[in-house]
């Protein structure tokens, strides 16, 4: 007979129970000092402070001391491509020229099933070293780089939502398909993933740019007939782009426009950048409970532009931040917010820690409809969280010497902190990175 997995994490511990908007200090996030995790079967079934929670705690429970820690619900990358790892960091051009130089060259060999095998453990791998839990995910054309990351994530127990990429115009011929493949094998793979384990599939049109109208027309049909499913896209990224789209969609009123008359913008619909965008557009996206991926490490290293959070909150728009590896320069949220927080201050619009915390948990899983499964450390929500030193470099050690609550701290890390700030990062309760201090 199996008992229930009962685990006990002794750490700090601080999380967001709702969005905190623009207040420094809030309520909406709750901090324990000294707190206690309470872990059965994968999922939280207590949060508090330790001396209380152990008073009580039955000796069935193994306790895990984590002590000296600062504990963190599971990072949430909304919007990430795993098969551009490989050209992370690639010089010198904007968005249209990179895709043609860099990006569609480097996804060729996706068609090969031990490549994207190879690459898709390094990159789930890389996402758990840096303390992301949950990623919306891009892979290639080829439906054998999705049975990949799945694989992958699947064998880790992480949440990953992805999908084949759809493209039938406007990109090397190999890397082409069409209107009817994309739906069949589309269908496939998501008959075949979509909720197993804690995975789930994004139908994945690349942007309005590579696809038909009828490529459009048939995504579209698939996301009707599964409400369930995610689409993933990109949209507003760059100025030049945003032209291009409205060459090839004359008849549209504006670039997101040429997804919604396909029925593209919904609810679980993410839309990475926006940052292109117009008053009926941001409207249109709340209306529809789409939601924005603000990719800001990508946005600075193309030059697209700034990001409006201001604009998308006016409008009650959901909004998670996403890496976009290989055009964002870091897989890591922690330095994700750290850019994320400079782009706003850039627009006057300064990212309070708790904010920049919100956003990189509850808000990314509220943009991806799982606020109920994770995002927080609410009883029922699978245990998913990052274990974060305090002291991973001699600076680091020195300046969080001097902060004096748990929002400097995290911002000191958001801005100095990187893969080696994380120790740990557990998965429904279970250990699926621990740091090498050797
Ligand atoms: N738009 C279409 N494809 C891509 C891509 O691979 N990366 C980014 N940043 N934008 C895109
Ligand atoms: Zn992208």
């Amino acid at each position: 007979m199996t008992g229930v997995r009962k685990k006990a994490f002794r750490a700090s511990f601080w999380h967001c129970l709702g969005d905190p908007g623009n207040s420094i200090e809030s309520d909406a996030a709750e901090f324990f000092e000294d707190g206690l995790l309470l872990v059965e079967d994968g999922k939280v079934s207590a949060i508090g402070p330790a001396d209380k929670l152990l008073a009580g705690l039955s000796s069935d429970f193994e306790l895990i001391d984590r002590s000296g820690s600062l504990i963190v619900p599971g990072f949430i990358d909304t919007h990430v491509h795993y098969p551009q790892t490989d050209m992370i960091a690639a010089y010198g051009s904007k968005l249209l020229d990179w895709l043609q130089c860099y990006a569609y060259p480097t996804e060729r060999a996706f068609g090969d099933p031990e490549h994207a095998a190879d690459v898709a453990d390094f990159f789930v791998k890389e996402l758990l070293r840096n303390g992301t839990t949950t990623a919306l995910v891009f892979a290639t054309v080829h439906p054998t780089s999705v049975d990949a990351i799945f694989t992958a994530a699947l064998r880790e127990n992480m949440r990953v939502l992805s999908g084949k990429v759809l493209m039938d115009r406007n990109c090397p011929a190999d890397l082409r398909d069409d209107a009817l493949t994309a739906y069949n094998d589309s269908k496939l793979l998501l008959e075949r993933w979509h909720g197993r384990g804690r995975l789930g599939y994004a139908i994945t049109p690349r942007f309005a740019a590579t696809s038909t109208d009828d490529q459009l027309a048939a995504a579209g049909r698939l996301a009707s007939e599964y409400p369930d499913s995610y689409v993933h896209t990109h949209v507003a990224e760059n100025r030049d782009e945003v032209e291009l789209v409205a060459k090839m969609f004359p008849q549209s009123r504006s670039y997101l426009g040429v997804y919604d008359q396909h029925g593209l913008v919904r609810e679980r619909s993410v839309f990475a950048h926006c940052l292109h965008l117009d008053e009926s557009d941001r409207q249109c996206m709340s209306r529809k409970g789409a939601a924005m991926s603000f990719c800001p490490s990508s946005n600075l290293f193309l030059g697209s532009g700034l990001f409006n959070l201001e604009l998308a909150e006016q409008h009650g728009v959901r909004v998670g931040l996403g890496t976009d590896v290989g055009a964002g320069t870091s897989f890591g949220m922690l330095n994700t917010m750290s850019e994320a927080y400079k782009v706003l201050h850039l627009e006057h619009q300064p990212m309070s820690p708790v904010k920049a915390l919100y956003l990189a948990t509850l808000g990314g899983a509220r943009a991806l409809y799982l606020d109920d499964r994770v995002g927080n450390f609410e009883a029922g929500k699978d245990a998913d969280f990052v274990v974060l030193n305090r002291a991973a470099t001699p600076l680091l050690e020195r300046r969080l010497a001097m902060t004096e609550n748990v929002a400097d701290t995290f911002f000191v890390l958001m801005m100095l902190g990187d893969d080696r700030s994380v120790d740990a990062t557990y998965l429904m309760g279970e250990l699926a990175h621990e740091a090498n201090h050797a």
